[in-house]
């Protein structure tokens, strides 16, 4: 395992899901952790639960679709913490349904979290890694920026405009050796994809080649390997961790 001693690491969307591994996989490599999202009650009993066993976390209270909110909260945790070594832009929702019937709000808001999130939260943060000379920044895009799927033109685009900004920005900051990758989950078994029923989920099962759902850890792991320092000359890449689904 590499080890993360005297690194920070910030996580949006951390307090669930494939974020909250993520997260808890630094601290366990000893990371510093600071865990954001909205729902402080939940970042708060999960760094509670890794501070008992003797890690380093914080939580941190970020809307990433707000950037005045985000302005100062990157402001205050870098006050706090003093640098940010690793950013995972992972935060993201969904709201489904065919173009016909998707409203206004349901295109604008997916693209306000997903999308306008990871430049704000970026933004804030990138100026201290270009100044130290270091950073890792990983963002979570989907298969289906690779594949398309049907009603989900809000989700895909946002997940599409994700792979564009990070082979953008990998070009921009790779000199001040900052880099910059996407890592693209297949299904992976969260909150966002309890919605499937049985018959769909045996369908999907059938068509990835490891014949499997992937699990949180799938994720946290190859992001884990992108933040590394062994994963230094890695830049503008899109890691597949999707079973096959997609090659
Ligand atoms: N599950 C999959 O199959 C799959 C596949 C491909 C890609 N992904 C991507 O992986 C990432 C995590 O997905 P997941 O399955 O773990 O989803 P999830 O269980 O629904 O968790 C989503 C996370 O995003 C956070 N979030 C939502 N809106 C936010 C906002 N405005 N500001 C800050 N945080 C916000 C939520 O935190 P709060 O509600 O506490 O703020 C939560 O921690 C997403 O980007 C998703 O698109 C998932």
């Amino acid at each position: 395992m590499s080890d993360f001693a005297s690194q920070v690491a910030l996580i949006t969307g951390a307090s669930r899901g494939i974020g909250r591994k993520i997260a808890e996989s630094f601290a366990v490599a000893g990371a510093e952790v600071v865990f954001a999202s909205r729902n402080l009650p939940a970042i708060e009993s999960a760094v509670e639960e890794l501070r008992n066993g003797s890690y380093q976390a914080r939580a941190l209270v970020l809307d990433v679709s707000n950037p005045e909110q985000v302005k100062e909260a990157i402001a205050k945790v870098l006050e706090q913490v003093g640098k940010i070594d690793i950013l995972v832009n992972n935060a993201g929702i969904t709201r489904d349904s065919l173009l016909l019937r998707m409203k206004w709000e349901d295109w604008r808001e997916v693209l306000s979290v997903n999308l306008d999130g990871i430049y704000s939260v970026t933004r804030e943060i990138l100026p201290s890694m270009l100044r130290q000379r270091y950073g890792r920044i990983i963002n979570i895009t989907s298969v289906v920026a690779q594949m398309g799927n049907a009603g989900q033109v809000n989700y895909v685009s946002s997940k599409a405009g994700i792979i564009g900004f990070t082979k953008a920005l990998a070009r921009e900051v790779g000199a001040r050796n900052v880099t910059v990758n996407a890592v693209a989950p297949g299904f992976v078994e969260t909150e966002m994809t309890q919605g499937l029923d049985e018959k769909n989920r045996r369908q999907l099962q059938e068509m990835i080649p490891l014949k499997r759902i992937g699990t949180v850890e799938d994720v946290a792991f190859g992001v884990r390997f992108l933040a590394s320092k062994e994963a230094g000359y890695i830049t503008g890449h899109v890691l597949n961790i999707n079973g096959g689904m997609y090659m």
